[in-house]
């Protein structure tokens, strides 16, 4: 949510700050600005509502050869996305841009009562409770900063300038991230490695609790309690092209068309298709502690949530002696929840940042449960605070809804449910099937990929006035119309909704007539009959249905059926899930939107 950028250096700052927010601005889109100041610290202020591109039409009258500046794309929390409430806020000298929520900001607010407030947002307090500690100058920023935020509760990344300290920026994080990339005289800041790239692939990635003060050619950090610490340069592993949309018209096509290689990556080094066996290292669990697991605990929240969700069916069935209990992160982490011996947590985020899963984490370890990642973006605060854990490695997501994390998601756990089998010494073909499907499985998602696409297309156009959807599955097929489900409200604001098919009756069949259409997910299993005698009972009382299916001799009268390769019958409902993908897609497309930021959305929740 919402991105920092910084510059100093020998370079145009005003170019690296527009260019780099441009790459965040999937992280917040409803207002950005910067500001950039002269070698006598003489300040160019630009801030606009809307996206980018509207601060660039300001910034062409108003272009400057300035050598550093600091610079934020928005994420609204608190007060309308408005130029007012746009970053960065000034107070006297002092120019801050800030992710996270300052909590006690109204009371600080009520303490700085000489100070005229512009804006609603708790971030201009901080700004003006910096300005109150640095006294014109009196004071170093950096001693000023870290005065201000021992007193603020909440998160935070933050980055300053001072119009009477050109030749600096501060930057501070506490649960927001930020990183320090270190270049030929030059230094630069950003919240997300991407916005780096082009520019340096050498890294320094700040800890909750440390300050920076960066020059053209120095970085000192410190902790907020003054010691020093010694930072780790790191490579950036992310390339440009991976950030850009390579052909594509959107990145969310691009990126559930990447599938079958970012797949291959999850798997790669990891699936032994001859033996029938898996290999984690990432966990840093032994055989014996594998063998002693009785209980999975998967916290995540939206599709990662999902992703547990489905991953949870098949562990299930290969790990008998384990439970598995899959939590929304947001709930979990105010319930008091017991956790039982001998249980290890899988944390689930495509990002890293998330808030709720992160607080999720920290409470968990402090109950002494081994914890490991199911995490994709590589040094993010998760990855490090995890005990070991699983990268996903499908490369950046950049379209808000996320797609190619969910199905490396699902198998990174599925992979991990075998590690504890092996372990266990879970005998028989069962694991050897798994593991020779999760082998064939990028593959069938080519061929999914490959053939789909035009009849959802043509599907999504005959759709796209419908305002309500019902997504339907039964057994594995139900996390996946769940994940369906949520893919197509969130990007082309059809109000969809999932349900266990065999719940129909309990109550969500009452609503079925003209205005719904159903999706409905149906791989051969054991099920099968049971979900065609569900299909029955919605066309009698006149549903308008797409059936996903695997079975080629499905012959009831429904209005569309989508036939996928039935090379894998286990992970069907994962090429199901390709399917509810371009549908919400294409729909999205056929009704006018924004599909790669959808309204009120932004990639990475980093606030609660
Ligand atoms: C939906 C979506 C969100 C995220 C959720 C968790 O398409 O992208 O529901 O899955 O915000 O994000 P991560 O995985 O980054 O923790």
């Amino acid at each position: 949510m919402c991105g920092i950028v910084g510059y100093i250096g020998e370079k145009n700052a005003q170019n690296f700050l527009i260019s780099g927010l441009k790459r965040l601005e999937y992280r917040g889109y409803d207002s950005a600005g910067i500001v950039t100041l002269d070698e006598k610290g003489k300040a160019t202020l630009l801030r606009a509502k809307g996206k980018i591109a509207n601060l660039e039409e300001k910034l062409a009258k108003a272009k400057r050869d300035d050598h550093i500046g600091i610079g934020h794309t928005r994420w609204a929390t608190h007060g309308e996305p408005s130029e007012t409430n746009a970053h960065p806020h000034k107070a006297g000298p002092i120019y801050l841009v800030h992710n996270g929520i300052i909590e006690n900001y109204k009371e600080l607010k009520a303490e700085l009562s000489d100070f005229e407030f512009q804006s609603e947002t708790d971030t201009e307090v901080l700004a003006a409770l910096i300005n109150s500690f640095y006294q014109d100058g009196k004071y170093p920023l950096a001693n000023a900063v870290v005065q201000a935020l021992k007193l603020v509760k909440g998160t935070y990344g933050i980055a300053v300038a001072s119009e009477f300290a050109p030749e600096e920026i501060v930057v501070a994080r506490s649960g927001s991230p930020l990183v320090i990339g270190v270049g030929h005289d030059e230094t630069l800041v950003a919240s997300d490695a991407s916005a780096l790239l082009g520019h340096t692939k050498r890294a320094i990635y700040l800890n909750d609790g440390e300050v920076a003060v960066i020059g053209k050619n120095s970085i000192e950090i410190k902790t907020l309690n003054a010691e020093p610490v010694s930072a780790k340069v790191e490579e950036i592993e992310t390339n440009l092209a991976a950030i850009q949309k390579g052909g594509y018209d959107h990145f969310l096509l691009k990126e559930i068309m990447e599938q079958p290689e970012s797949l291959t990556e999850t798997l790669r080094g990891r699936v032994n298709a001859k033996e029938g066996t898996v290999h984690l290292g990432g966990p840093r669990l032994s055989v014996e502690e594998l063998r002693k697991i009785r209980h999975l605990l998967i916290v995540g929240c939206g599709t990662a949530y999902h992703a547990g969700l489905l991953a949870s069916y098949y562990i299930e069935q290969f790990t008998p002696e384990v439970t598995v209990e899959v939590v929304i992160a947001s709930e979990y982490r105010y319930r008091s929840a017991y956790i039982p011996e001998d249980s290890v947590a899988l944390i689930v985020s495509q990002s890293g940042e998330t808030a709720d899963t992160l607080a999720c984490l920290r409470e968990i370890k402090k109950q002494g449960v081994r914890t490991v990642g199911i995490v994709n973006a590589i040094g993010s605060t998760i990855a490090r605070e995890v005990d070991g854990g699983t990268y996903v490695h499908v490369g950046p997501e950049i379209s808000v809804a996320s797609t190619k994390a969910f199905t490396s998601q699902v198998i990174a756990m599925v992979m991990f449910g075998l590690t504890i089998a092996q372990a266990k010494g879970v005998k028989g073909t069962m694991l050897r099937l798994y593991v020779e499907e999760i082998a064939r499985l990028p593959e069938a998602i080519r061929s999914v990929l490959e053939t789909v696409p035009k009849t959802v297309k043509r599907i999504a156009e005959k759709h796209a006035k419908y305002e309500h959807a019902i997504y339907l599955g039964r057994d594995t097929a139900y996390p996946a119309a769940m994940e369906g489900a949520l893919k197509l409200k969130e990007v082309s604001y059809v109000d969809a909704n999932a349900y266990a098919f065999g719940e129909l009756k309990h109550g969500p069949l009452a609503l079925i007539d003209d205005r719904f259409f159903e999706v409905v997910l149906l791989p051969k299993g054991v099920l099968y009959e049971k979900a065609v005698s569900n299909i029955e009972e919605v066309l009698a009382r006149g549903g308008h249905m797409v059936v996903v299916t695997n079975v080629t001799d499905f012959d009831l009268p429904v209005e569309d059926v989508i036939l996928i390769d039935a090379k894998v019958e286990k992970f069907a409902p994962l090429l199901m899930n390709l399917v509810s993908q371009l549908l919400a897609y294409y729909m999205t497309v056929c009704r006018g939107l924004n599909v790669d930021q959808p309204r009120n959305l932004a990639k990475s929740v980093t606030v609660e």
